[in-house]
């Protein structure tokens, strides 16, 4: 069985072929009306949510499948002090196929290796965030018609910005991809997804000023500072305004720049700048729910398909509070080697590295 816990579990063939069935989609909706006729797709939403969860739904419903769930946490067995282990085993029992969303950094890999069905992590604290990614893609792809030779410029909270990470990762994977990260010092991208790209040879800088960076860019990908993750309110009310994108700024971009971001915006994009030929980021919401429709029709079509093992050690304590080995009781920590030459071990939940 498939899940998406993120992009780095869809082969490019694989995302050329999701893109290949939204663009059928897109053209002959009539012909997959009622692709999922008798099936059940479950959103356990144990944080909020407005795009992700209803375009979930409207994927299925447009699928001609059938949707339950709930959209907070207090209004499942959670509040009761029930584990995500033992709510993805029950939903299974109902469900075909589970879209999660959830605070703690891998509860959707938790939940999938209890799962009889497929999971598909619909965001899990900061970590990832694969079907965002996915409309990034179709997104990019109807806009530049490319994955390859693009310089992506990521502009905001790249700490927490789970979305950010994602597209990080699948786009690292393209040819000719150069990153710029344009952030504050404190919300700098997390030192995993550096070492990732310094492994794999990728180019990327680090800078801190937007108007610099601009006219180099084919992408500029905006994203909100991530206020629930901050433990300290004012480091918060600091960086709140460190970006705002206005039409002024745009004035050194590329003509055929697009800008996108996952929203919900805060201030960080102005209304003025939704005028612009350049935005995409409506468009690209809707592209989500397309994306999603194919994510579901391959998920729900390969049902038996086993996934291949990692192998792991359990030699090391996971001592990340934001993890979800943390809150769930009796879950193995596991870790994955993600540095021979390095000796670096990293949980398979967060990615973190163990404090020795
Ligand atoms: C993003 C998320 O939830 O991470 N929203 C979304 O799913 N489109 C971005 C955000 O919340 O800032």
């Amino acid at each position: 069985m498939m899940n998406l816990i993120d992009t780095m579990d869809l082969s490019l063939t694989e995302i050329d072929g999701l893109v290949e069935t939204a663009l059928d989609i897109i053209k002959n909706p009539e012909k997959y009306a009622e692709s999922c006729k008798g099936k059940k797709l479950a959103t356990l939403f144990f944080e909020p949510s407005t795009r992700t969860r209803l375009s979930f739904e409207a994927a299925m419903y447009e699928l001609g499948g059938n949707v339950l769930g709930f959209s907070e946490a207090s209004s499942s067995s959670t509040a009761k002090g029930e584990s995500v282990s033992d709510t993805v085993k029950v939903v299974s029992c109902y469900a075909d196929i589970i879209a999660m969303r959830h605070p703690k950094e891998g509860a959707p890999l938790v939940a999938a290796k209890k799962a009889d069905v497929p999971i598909i992590n619909a965001g899990d604290g900061g970590h990832y965030h694969p079907t965002q990614t996915l409309a990034d893609l179709l997104t990019i792809y109807r806009r530049i018609g490319t994955f390859e030779n693009l310089t992506i410029g990521f502009c905001g909270d790249l700490k927490y910005g789970r979305t950010v990470h994602s597209l990080v990762n699948a786009m690292s994977r393209y040819k000719g991809i150069k990153f710029v990260f344009i952030s504050p010092e404190e919300l700098r991208v997390p030192r995993h997804l550096r070492e990732d790209l310094d492994i794999s040879g990728i180019s990327y800088e680090e800078v801190t000023s937007l108007e610099n960076a601009m006219p180099e860019l084919d992408i500029l990908y905006m994203t909100r500072i991530q206020r629930e993750r901050f433990s300290d309110e004012d480091q918060y009310q600091r960086l709140k305004d460190s970006y705002i994108l206005t039409v002024d700024k745009l004035h050194n971009a590329k003509e055929d720049m697009a800008i996108l971001h996952p929203l919900p915006r805060v201030n960080e994009i102005s209304v003025a700048v939704d005028d612009d030929k350049r935005a995409c980021y409506f468009e690209q919401a809707l592209n989500g729910k397309y994306m999603r429709m194919a994510l579901i029709l391959k998920l729900l079509g390969e049902k038996d398909k086993t996934e291949e093992k990692i192998e792991t050690v359990s030699d090391f304590v996971c001592r990340n509070k934001r993890c979800i080995t943390s809150c769930e009781q009796e879950i193995k920590h596991e870790f994955r080697l993600a540095d021979k030459a390095k000796n670096i071990y990293r949980c398979i939940y967060c990615d973190k590295e163990p404090k020795k």
